[in-house]
């Protein structure tokens, strides 16, 4: 298990002045900067395309952490890659064939996640995780920022633990929702190894954040 990751989830950021809160999260001590992608159908909300994501791209040397809550979703993959994603991370429910669509990213020269909602169980990378590089366990169901922690995904995380160590891959084990500076160390000690945090790095404003930040990594 390596150091732990943050990844600032840029939905809690101040949309009118995007490129200036990455650069602040940049600034701050953030090690990838998380884009949430919602198409309202595959989750209930929409946020932003990857117009967007190629505007952020000049303002940050950080990877871009590119979750795809979108389906169907392999039309789009291309377009994300382009426009500078760093890592595409995909749910298995979104497209009709997986295995594919992982090829298709890593064909990209992309690294190639796939996200668990809370539903779903961690038997689903059970032929898949030998080939992507990030394992995204969705603590809240997605949609939106600000949700509350759910902790049956603590068991999940350190089964899913089990499986990359098993394996002895460098594979990415990173947890999305409800996160913040009360229970990271318990998700920490789960086993995972990179942390999505929107509200918990975005609030008390710019001064805060690497504060924030540092609370995150410190568990
Ligand atoms: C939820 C998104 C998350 C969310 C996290 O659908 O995937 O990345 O923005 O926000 P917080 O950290 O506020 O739960
Ligand atoms: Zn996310």
């Amino acid at each position: 298990q390596q150091p732990v990751r943050i990844a600032p989830s840029i939905l809690s950021a101040d949309f009118a002045r995007l490129g200036e809160e990455v650069r602040a999260i940049d600034a701050a001590g953030a090690d990838w900067v998380h884009v949430d992608v919602m198409d309202g159908h595959f989750v209930p909300n929409i946020t932003i395309g990857p117009a967007v994501v190629k505007a952020l791209r000049p303002h940050t040397a950080l990877p871009f952490d590119v979750h795809l809550m979108i389906s169907p979703v392999d039309a789009y993959l291309d377009a994300f890659a382009e426009a500078g994603a760093d890592t595409i991370t995909v749910h298995p429910e979104a497209g009709p064939h997986l295995h594919r669509t992982i090829q298709r990213i890593k064909a990209l020269g992309k690294r190639a996640g796939v996200s668990l909602n809370p539903a779903t169980p961690a038997k689903m990378l059970d032929y898949v995780l030998e080939e992507i590089d990030l394992v995204l366990v969705m603590s809240v169901n997605p949609g939106f920022g600000g949700q509350s922690f759910i902790t049956s995904q603590l068991r999940k995380i350190a089964a899913i633990r089990n499986q990359i160590d098993k394996l002895g891959k460098p594979i990415d084990l990173e947890v999305d929702g409800g996160v913040d500076q009360g229970n990271c160390a318990e998700v920490i000690a789960a086993g995972a190894d990179a942390l999505v945090a929107g509200t918990a790095t975005f609030r008390g404003g710019a001064a805060a954040y690497a504060a924030n930040i540092a609370a995150l990594r410190g568990g």
